[in-house]
C-alpha cells in the first residue's frame, strides 16, 4: 500500500507586504532583498481572522474538494506547525471539527521547515501499516507573529500561507521512498522560545522571535538539500534525470540555484514562488504543489522529489508520483 496524493489546497492571507513596505519599517531595499532572496512580497495573516488553525481550515476544505472525498472518510489528519496558535488541543483536532472528519485521528508536529514532509511521511507510514486509508496532512503557519519587525536579516525573509493534501491508499509494488535527518546539536542556528517559559522578561522577550545565523543557514541548506536528494536517489535506485519536478522548501532564491548547480539538473525543473510568498516554513511544499497542479504541471505519472529543511536543525526529501 502507498498513499496517492488525490487532492491538494492552499490558503494566502489577503494583506501583502511588499518590500516596498519594507522599506519603509527597517533599512533595506527591494533591490537588496530580491537580490539576496529572490523574495518581492510575502503575506501576512489577520490575527483575529487568520490565524494558523483558521488557515489550515481553510486549505483542507478546497483539498477535500479537490479530492472529491466525503469528509467522513478521513482516517487521520496530521498538521506540521512551528507557528501554531493552539497549545490544547491540537489545531488538527480544529480542521476535524471543522471539515467534519468526524472519523479521524488527529495530532500535530512541529519539525519547523521539514514539518511537511515529516508529517507526509507519517501519514504514509500509517497507510503503508494499513491503519489507515485516507490521510489529511497540513503544513500551516503564521510566522509572522514570531517575526521580530525591528530585524532586517530576519523580517523580509517570511511569510504566512497554510497548504493541505489528501492521500488514498493504493495498491502498489512500491514502498513509500524518503530520508529524514535531524541534528539538535546545531539547534543554536535558528529557534525561537515560548513566551511563558521563564520569569524574566528582559531574558524572555528577544528569545520569543525568530533568531537566527543566516549564514550558517544557507551554508547547511546548500550542502545537506544535494546531499540529502543525492541519497534518497541511492538508497531506492532513483535516476535524478528522469524526476519531472524537484519541489523545494521555498526559503532562498540563491539556496534552490545553488542546488539546482550542485545536483546538475536544470533550474527548469525547480518551480518557484518565493518572489510572491517568502518562506512559509511547513506550508511552502504543500502551496507549491497546490498551485503547480492548479497550473495543470501535476499529471498522471508525474514524477517529484521534495525537499525540506529549516530549524532543527532538520532536512528531508521524498520521492512522490502523481
Ligand atoms: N537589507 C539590507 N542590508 C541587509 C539586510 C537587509 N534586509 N540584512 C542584512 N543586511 C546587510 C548586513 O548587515 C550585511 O552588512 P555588512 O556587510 O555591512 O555587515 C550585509 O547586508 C550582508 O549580510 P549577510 O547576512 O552576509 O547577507 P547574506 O548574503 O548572507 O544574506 C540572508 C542574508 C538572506 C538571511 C541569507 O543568509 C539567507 O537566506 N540565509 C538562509 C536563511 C533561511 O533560509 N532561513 C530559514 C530556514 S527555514 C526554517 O526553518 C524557518
Amino acid at each position: 500500500m502507498i498513499g496517492k496524493i488525490v487532492g491538494l489546497g492552499s490558503y494566502l492571507p489577503s494583506k501583502v507586504l511588499t518590500n516596498k513596505d519594507l522599506e519603509e519599517m527597517v533599512e533595506t531595499s527591494d533591490e537588496w532583498i530580491v537580490e539576496r532572496t529572490g523574495i518581492r512580497e510575502r503575506h501576512i495573516s489577520d490575527p483575529y481572522t487568520e490565524s494558523v488553525s483558521q488557515m489550515a481550515v481553510n486549505a483542507a476544505k478546497e483539498a477535500i474538494r479537490d479530492a472529491a472525498i466525503d469528509p467522513e472518510e478521513i482516517d487521520l489528519i496530521i498538521l506540521a506547525s512551528t507557528t501554531s496558535n493552539m497549545v490544547i488541543p491540537s489545531c488538527s483536532c480544529v480542521v476535524q471539527r471543522e471539515t467534519g472528519a468526524k472519523n479521524a485521528m488527529c495530532f500535530d508536529l512541529n519539525s519547523a521547515c521539514t514539518g511537511f514532509l515529516t508529517a507526509y511521511n507519517t501519514a504514509q507510514s500509517f497507510i503503508e501499516a494499513g491503519h489507515v486509508k485516507t490521510a489529511l496532512v497540513l503544513g500551516s503557519e503564521c510566522t509572522s507573529n514570531y517575526v521580530d519587525w525591528t530585524d532586517r536579516g530576519t523580517c523580509i525573509l517570511f511569510g504566512d500561507a497554510a497548504g493541505a493534501a489528501v492521500l488514498r491508499a493504493q495498491e502498489s509494488d512500491r514502498k513509500n521512498m524518503f530520508v529524514l535527518h535531524a541534528d539538535g546539536r546545531r539547534s543554536d542556528c535558528l529557534y525561537a522560545e515560548n513566551m511563558k517559559q521563564r520569569k524574566d522578561p528582559e531574558e524572555l522577550i528577544p528569545k520569543t522571535f525568530f533568531q537566527m545565523d543566516g549564514k550558517e543557514v544557507f551554508k547547511f541548506a546548500v550542502t545537506a538539500v544535494p546531499q540529502i536528494i543525492k541519497e534518497l536517489c541511492t538508497k531506492f535506485s532513483i535516476d535524478k534525470d528522469e524526476v519531472d519536478l524537484f519541489v523545494l522548501h521555498q526559503a532562498n532564491r540563491r539556496i534552490i540555484e545553488a542546488v539546482s548547480k550542485r545536483l546538475d539538473i536544470p533550474l527548469e525543473k525547480f518551480p518557484m514562488n518565493i518572489d510572491r510568498m517568502g518562506n512559509t516554513s511547513s506550508a511552502s511544499v504543500p502551496s507549491l504543489l497546490t498551485e503547480l497542479k492548479k497550473a495543470g504541471r501535476l499529471k498522471e505519472g508525474t514524477k517529484i522529489i521534495a525537499s525540506g529543511f529549516g530549524a532543527g536543525l532538520t532536512w528531508g526529501a521524498s520521492y512522490i508520483e502523481f
